[in-house]
Order: C-alpha cells, then sequence, then structure tokens
C-alpha cells in the first residue's frame, strides 16, 4: 500500500508538536477497559478533580517508529515500554495496560497516521507518545476510579538541537531532579515538572539542560532531565551510573547490548564520582528522544570540562554507536532478536 506523505520539510524537524490525524483512546472503568478507539479530537475533557490534574497519577512513554529501506514501518521494542509503563502504573497505584493492547494501539495509532511517518533517509522518524492519567470524581489523596490511556504521534527530528553535534550541560547542584527511594526511575509527570526551573536555569546560562547528581549525596552523576548520561574512556569501556534515581533508559540498555556484543567493549554500570569526570574521552546522553548526543562538555563550579578535545567534533565511539543504533532502528543492520516490530 502506498501512502502519500504529508508536505513536510522531514530533514528540518525539531521536536515540537504537530497534530497528525488520529489518536487512540480507551477508557478503564469498572474495573476493566473498554475497546478503545482512534479520535480526530486532539482535547480531552476530564473531570475537574481528577487526580491527574491535583495530584499527579500521570504516567507516560515515548518510542519511536521509522521507515526502513523497503519502506516497511517499524518500531524499536515497544515491547520494552509496554513493560515500562505498567511498572510505573503500578508505583502509582494505577489501572495497568495489558502488554498485548499496548502494543495494538500502538500499531492502530502509526497505521493510522501512516502519512506523518517520516521517509527512510531523512533522518526524521515518528515519535510515539502514550500516556495514562487518573480521572474521574476524587478528592482525597487516593488513586482515580477511572483511567485513560491514549497515544497521540507526530514527526520529529532531534530532541536536542543540532543531533549528532556536541552539546555542553552544566551539572546542577542547587536542585535534585528525583529522590532514590522516590520516583526518579519511573516515568510519571513530577520527574519534569520538578525539571523546568533547572532547565530554564541551565538555558539561560547557554546549555542544552542541566545534568543532575545524586540526591542522597551530591557526589556522582544521575542523568540529564530527559536522557540517560554514559561515558567512554580510553581502554574502551561504556561506562554508566548504576543509580536508583535515573530512568531505565531502553536507548541505553540497547546501546550497551551493542557495546559488548558488537563492538567488544567492557560495559561497566557503576557510581561516576563529579570528581572522576576527566577518566572519559568521550561522554554522550541517550534516550529516544535524544538518541545519542555527544557531550561536548560538562560545567562543574565553574569551570568547563571538555570530551573528545576540545568537545568541538563528535568522538568515534560515539559515532560507531550511532551508526550501529540507528542502523538498527530503520532495519538498515540486522537487530538483535526481538529489537524490531513490524507495524505493516
Ligand atoms: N531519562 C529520562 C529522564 C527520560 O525522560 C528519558 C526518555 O525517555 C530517558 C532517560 C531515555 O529513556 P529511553 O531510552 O527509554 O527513551
Ligand atoms: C523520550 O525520549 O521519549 C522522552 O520522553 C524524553 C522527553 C521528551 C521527556
Amino acid at each position: 500500500m502506498t501512502v502519500e506523505k504529508k508536505e513536510i520539510d522531514w530533514g528540518n524537524l525539531g521536536f515540537d508538536y504537530i497534530k497528525t490525524d488520529f489518536r487512540y483512546v480507551a477508557r478503564f472503568k469498572d474495573g476493566k477497559w473498554d475497546d478503545g478507539e482512534l479520535v480526530e479530537d486532539n482535547h480531552i475533557s476530564i473531570h475537574e478533580s481528577s487526580t491527574c490534574l491535583h495530584y499527579g497519577q500521570q504516567c507516560f512513554e515515548g518510542l519511536k517508529a521509522y521507515t526502513t529501506p523497503e519502506g516497511r514501518i517499524v518500531l524499536f521494542r515497544p515491547d520494552q515500554n509496554a513493560k515500562r509503563l505498567n511498572r510505573s502504573a503500578r508505583r502509582l497505584v494505577m489501572a495497568e495496560v495489558p502488554e498485548d493492547m499496548f502494543i495494538d494501539a500502538v500499531e492502530k495509532t502509526v497505521r493510522a497516521n501512516l502519512a506523518w511517518v517520516p521517509p527512510y533517509g531523512s533522518g526524521a522518524s515518528l515519535y510515539i507518545r502514550p500516556y495514562l492519567i487518573g480521572v474521574g470524581e476524587n478528592i482525597a489523596v487516593k488513586p482515580a476510579p477511572e483511567y485513560i490511556f491514549s497515544i497521540f504521534v507526530m514527526p520529529v527530528g532531534p530532541y536536542f538541537k543540532g543531533g549528532m553535534t556536541p552539546i555542553n550541560f552544566m551539572i546542577c547542584e542547587e536542585y535534585d531532579r528525583a529522590a532514590p527511594m522516590g520516583t526518579g526511575s519511573y516515568k510519571v509527570g513530577g520527574n519534569y515538572a520538578a525539571s523546568l526551573e533547572p532547565n530554564a536555569k541551565a538555558k539561560a546560562s547557554g546549555f542544552a539542560d542541566m545534568l543532575y547528581l545524586d540526591a542522597k549525596t551530591h557526589s556522582c552523576i544521575d542523568e540529564v532531565g530527559a536522557a540517560n548520561f554514559f561515558g567512554i574512556t580510553p581502554d574502551h569501556q561504556f561506562v554508566t551510573p548504576k543509580s536508583p534515581s535515573v530512568l531505565p533508559s531502553i536507548t541505553k540498555y540497547s546501546l550497551i547490548h551493542i557495546a559488548e556484543n558488537m563492538l567488544g567493549m567492557t560495559v561497566q554500570e557503576r557510581d561516576i564520582p563529579v570528581a572522576s569526570l576527566d577518566q572519559f574521552v568521550e561522554a554522550g546522553a541517550c534516550g529516544t528522544a535524544a538518541v545519542i548526543s555527544p557531550i561536548g562538555g560538562i560545567s562543574y563550579q565553574g569551570k568547563l570540562l571538555t570530551f573528545n578535545g576540545d568537545g568541538k567534533e563528535v568522538g568515534p565511539v560515539i559515532t560507531k554507536l550511532y551508526e550501529i543504533l540507528t542502523g538498527i532502528q530503520v532495519g538498515e543492520i540486522e537487530a538483535p532478536e526481538g529489537w524490531i516490530h513490524e507495524v505493516c
């Protein structure tokens, strides 16, 4: 089936909301989900006392659809997003979305918006945003009586400006993103609300975002507001924080697999003391939206520590990781078992 694509300058997309044709919506009431439907309206009407509005009973996911060289439309590891949504839902005592319902809903939403899926070779992809919110009449701090699970999609380019161009981050000393036993490792809206002020400060100081330290000791690297951190040592190790307050990034665990199994690298998930950042010759931020954003430099206590020399060029290991990851995602490189899910 050939679909006439929308007239979009695919190569120059940023990460901005674009209304596409359909979104998916399902409602959970009286202990069960309805059949779900595709709707054109991109507004939601909910009860004024909904828990998602007052108490942050809300979680979400982010994944992408890609066009392969043969014109197939594929998803990257959607089962991992389904599992992580339900992990977040359990933490916030919300109704879970069965994994097959999640995947089916993602497929339906992508199929209904095929004209918006960026073509192969454009460098862009279709960002898919599933979200789960607590709704219905309630005012006490307790789980909602009803839930809405919805998905919208939009074509996107890179999250951080320039894509594979090194960007600088600022270490956040004034704010914590999330506490170790709190919700930092869950994909819940409150973590992002808490990051808005520090993010604005980082931007006002000329940085792409804050790089947060662990809340307990303020001595080790946690993550960026919307991406995990990793560093590459001179002896070819891929090192990433082992922290209870960072989101378990699907991209990061995919890069770990690639580093270990395709590039023969050693991987270490461990504490990364901020004082030891100079052990890395390359550093990056990774995530679905961010893909891999090479880190040119990190500012800490007034000094900018740069990577790969002066931080202006992308290093060789990150270049290789990026080529393999994106090659797998668009179907150019054979994927490990179960990573690529065909929509059509
Ligand atoms: N860390 C945070 C706080 C995020 O919001 C994201 C984005 O989803 C990531 C890391 C990267 O996770 P993933 O690779 O699963 O998209
Ligand atoms: C993602 O990478 O999917 C994210 O959710 C990051 C950000 C846009 C919140």
